[in-house]
C-alpha cells in the first residue's frame, strides 16, 4: 500500500480487519458451547456439495503447515484407511449423496493402494462428478501417478515456492527436493489428469514482489490449469509460534498481491483472489473446495457444514478408528455446532467479496434481508474504505476490496487452525 492518505487510510483498514476477523472467529468458532452428536445429521433432500475425505499423515511435517495431521506409522495408517473406508459405506448407506469428492490431507498418496481402494469404492457406490485429490511433488517421482489416471479429475499439488530459499526454510527442500527438481517432476504429471491445480504461497521472509513474479512465472511454464495462491497463514494456537521465523511482515502482503495479479493476469483468470485459472477456450471453471457450498467431512480430524450446523470428527486418530469400529454404521462426527445467521452471513459477504461483486438479489434470495440489514457495520466499513464501488443496487469489489477478501481468507484459515487446536484438546471429552 502507497503512504499517500489513501494508502495510510488502506493501513488501517486492513489493520482493523485483522482485529475484527481474529475476534469474530474466536467467537463464532469457539466450541465451548459445541455439543456431542445423539444421532447423525437428517439426510438432506439434495446432494451436499462435497464430500471431504481426509487423510492426516506426513512423512516429515512442514513448518508452516496448521493442518490436521501426524508422523506416518504404517500400521495405523493402513487401520486408518478400512476405518475410513466403513465410514463412507456408512455414510453412502445411508442414503447421503455428493457432486463432487475432495481429498485433502496430510499427505493423500502416502499409501498409494489404500488411496485407489478408496476411491474405488466411493465411484462404485455413488456417481461423482469430480474428485480432486492432493499430493506433494515428490509423488510423482516415487509413486505410481498413472495407477491414478481415471480415478481422479484434479489432481491439486502443494509447491509452495521453486525458490530452494524457501523450500530449505520451510523444511521441503530435503524432503521433495530442489525447486528445479520439483518441477521436473511435476511436468511428469500433468499429462495425466484432466485438471492440475499448483499450490503457491506466499508471505514468507526475503519475498519480495519480483521473487514473487518470478516464482509464479516457473509455475505458469509448467501450464497447469489451475494456480492457487495461498498468503502464508501463521494459525491461531501454537502454529502461530511454529511460523513465525519463516513469515515476512504483513505490511509486504498488499505488493506481493499484486505482483500476483500482475504475472497470473497475463494467463490465467483470477475466480477468487487466491485462485486462478487458465484462460483457455473451452476449459470449464473447476469448482474450489472453500467456495462456500456445504460440505460433509469424514475421517479424523475432518470438519464439515451443511444447513446452519457445523461439524467436526475426532482429531485422536486411534480414538476415531475405535469409534468407527464400535459403530460401523454411523459416520465418525462427534460434535457439532449450531451456526448464527451473522456468522454464516458474514461467510457469505466473503465468498461474495472473493467473486468481485456483491450482488444484492442474490443475497437477500439467500437470506431475506438486503446487504446493509444483515450487514450495516461491514457495509459501512467497506464503502468507508474504498473495498466497495456502488453499481446500481450492486456492488464491484475493487481491487483493494480483493485485498480485503484475500485477508478475510487467510482469517478464515487462521479459523481452521482455531477449531483444530479446540477439538484436538477436547476429542476425549466428545468421545462417545
Ligand atoms: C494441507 S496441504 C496438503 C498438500 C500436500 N501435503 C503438500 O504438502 O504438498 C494443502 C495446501 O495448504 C496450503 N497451506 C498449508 N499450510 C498453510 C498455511 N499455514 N498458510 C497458507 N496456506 C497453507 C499449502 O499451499 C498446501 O499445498
Ligand atoms: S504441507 Fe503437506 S506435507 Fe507438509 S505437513 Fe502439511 S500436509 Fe504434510
Amino acid at each position: 500500500m502507497d503512504t499517500n492518505s489513501h494508502g495510510l487510510l488502506s493501513v488501517a483498514a486492513v489493520t482493523t480487519m485483522d482485529k475484527v476477523m481474529n475476534r469474530q472467529i474466536r467467537c463464532s468458532l469457539s466450541l465451548a458451547n459445541a455439543t456431542a452428536l445423539t444421532e447423525p445429521p437428517q439426510v438432506p433432500d439434495t446432494p451436499i456439495e462435497t464430500l471431504y475425505v481426509h487423510i492426516p499423515f506426513c512423512h516429515t511435517l512442514c513448518r508452516y503447515c496448521s493442518f490436521h495431521k501426524v508422523k506416518f506409522d504404517e500400521s495405523l495408517a493402513r487401520a486408518y484407511f478400512v476405518a475410513l473406508r466403513q465410514e463412507i459405506t456408512a455414510v453412502l448407506r445411508m442414503g447421503y449423496r455428493f457432486n463432487r469428492v475432495y481429498l485433502g490431507g496430510g499427505t493423500t498418496t502416502i499409501l498409494e493402494d489404500e488411496l485407489i481402494k478408496t476411491i474405488e469404492l466411493i465411484r462404485s457406490m455413488t456417481p461423482i462428478r469430480e474428485v480432486t485429490c492432493e499430493s506433494d511433488p515428490f509423488y510423482f517421482r516415487q509413486g505410481n501417478p498413472e495407477h491414478l489416471r481415471g480415478l481422479i479429475d484434479r489432481m491439486s499439488i502443494g509447491v509452495q515456492s521453486f525458490e530452494d530459499r524457501i523450500l530449505k526454510a520451510t523444511g521441503r527442500f530435503e524432503k521433495f527436493g530442489s525447486g528445479r527438481e520439483q518441477a521436473d517432476y511435476i511436468s511428469q504429471a500433468i499429462q495425466l489428469f484432466p485438471t492440475v491445480n499448483l499450490d503457491m504461497m506466499y508471505g514468507f521472509a526475503g519475498q519480495t514482489p519480483d521473487s514473487v513474479y518470478r516464482d509464479l512465472e516457473q509455475a505458469m511454464a509448467l501450464a497447469p490449469e489451475q494456480i492457487t495462491t495461498y498468503p502464508l497463514t501463521p494459525g491461531i494456537g501454537k502454529n502461530r509460534k511454529k511460523c513465525a521465523p519463516i513469515m515476512g511482515p504483513d505490511r509486504y502482503l498488499w505488493h506481493q498481491f499484486i505482483s500476483v495479479r500482475h504475472c497470473l493476469g497475463q494467463s490465467f483468470d483470477q475466480q477468487f483472489p487466491w485462485n486462478f485459472n487458465r484462460r483457455q477456450p473451452g476449459l470449464t471453471a473447476h469448482k474450489y473446495v472453500l467456495d462456500g457450498e456445504d460440505c460433509l467431512g469424514v475421517g479424523s480430524g475432518a470438519f464439515g457444514r451443511f444447513g446452519q450446523r457445523f461439524f467436526v470428527s475426532s482429531f485422536d486418530i486411534h480414538d476415531y478408528i475405535a469409534g468407527i469400529h464400535a459403530n460401523p454404521n454411523l459416520p465418525g462426527i462427534r460434535f457439532e455446532k449450531q451456526l448464527d445467521s451473522k456468522a454464516l452471513r458474514r461467510h457469505e459477504l466473503m465468498i461474495m467479496m472473493g467473486h468481485g461483486y456483491l450482488d444484492a438479489a442474490q443475497f437477500k434470495a439467500h437470506s431475506g434481508q438486503n446487504l446493509w440489514q444483515a450487514l450495516p457495520l461491514e457495509m459501512a466499513y467497506l464503502m468507508a474504505c474504498g473495498a466497495l464501488a456502488k453499481q446500481g443496487i450492486n456492488y464491484r469489489v475493487t481491487e483493494f476490496g480483493q485485498f480485503l477478501a484475500l485477508k478475510m481468507f487467510a482469517g478464515f484459515l487462521s479459523g481452521m487452525d482455531y477449531l483444530r487446536e479446540q477439538a484436538s484438546a477436547g476429542c476425549h471429552r466428545y468421545a462417545t
